[in-house]
């Protein structure tokens, strides 16, 4: 019985992984997504592979981002999550923006590692559990340290809460600075790869 059900089951997984687009397609839809969506606020192509590698070394199961866009810097996130068997929750408000995301998804085959809702991050957060390995804050600049405060208790020990832009919009979001600096709860680093630059807050 068992035989019978490998000798179906198998060549059905073997297809489903052949036809799943490789690291190199993915990498040329990201080139792709750039050359063709303007005007969608992406983080920097090197930004996206820091945060990738970040997945990684985090071990991340379970990541949380705040400002999908067309989906650039959530493939990037998926890549790593891929590897690591963790999913990814991506959050934005703009209808428009999330069904391009949805399109970007599909195209390489990381659907199936995103769950993307459209709607209020200010509203959604307050009704998820954690904990969350990683958390990526690319949202409306203002609002940075209402996420830190609400998605703060919701990061394990030793997980991290990232913000993009910090370098580029550092008078948008003073009380998220001062806060990621001075909060004993966080150790901070400023990561330049882009002109956006990104804040990495690991929990102690
Ligand atoms: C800078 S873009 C995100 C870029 C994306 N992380 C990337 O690098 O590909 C910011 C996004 O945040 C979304 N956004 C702003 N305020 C929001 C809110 N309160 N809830 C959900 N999404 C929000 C905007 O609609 C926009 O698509």
């Amino acid at each position: 019985m068992l035989a019978v059900l490998l000798a179906v089951l198998l060549p059905l997984v073997a297809a489903a992984q052949k036809t799943r687009p490789g690291r190199k397609e993915i990498l040329d839809h990201l080139s792709h997504m750039r050359a063709t969506e303007k005007g969608m606020m992406n983080v920097a192509s090197k930004e996206g592979e820091y945060l990738s590698e970040l997945v990684k070394k985090l071990k991340a199961h379970r990541a949380l981002e705040i400002g999908t866009s067309n989906g650039y810097s959530g493939v990037w996130l998926a890549m790593g999550l891929r590897e690591t068997g963790g999913k990814l929750l991506t959050l934005d408000i703009d209808e428009g923006r999330r069904s391009l995301a949805l399109k970007n998804f599909k195209a390489t085959g990381l659907d199936d590692v995103i769950e993307s809702r459209l709607g209020d991050a200010l509203k959604i957060i307050p009704t998820l559990e954690g904990p969350f390995d990683l958390v990526f804050i690319d949202a409306w600049k203002p609002d940075y340290k209402k996420y830190l405060d609400m998605t703060l208790p919701l990061v394990r020990s030793g997980g991290v809460i990232a913000a993009h832009n910090v370098e580029s919009h550092p008078q948008d979001m003073q009380d998220f600075l001062l806060a990621i600096r001075t909060n004993p709860q966080l150790r901070t680093e400023i990561v330049k790869l882009g002109p956006g630059g990104l804040s990495i807050s690991y929990k102690k």
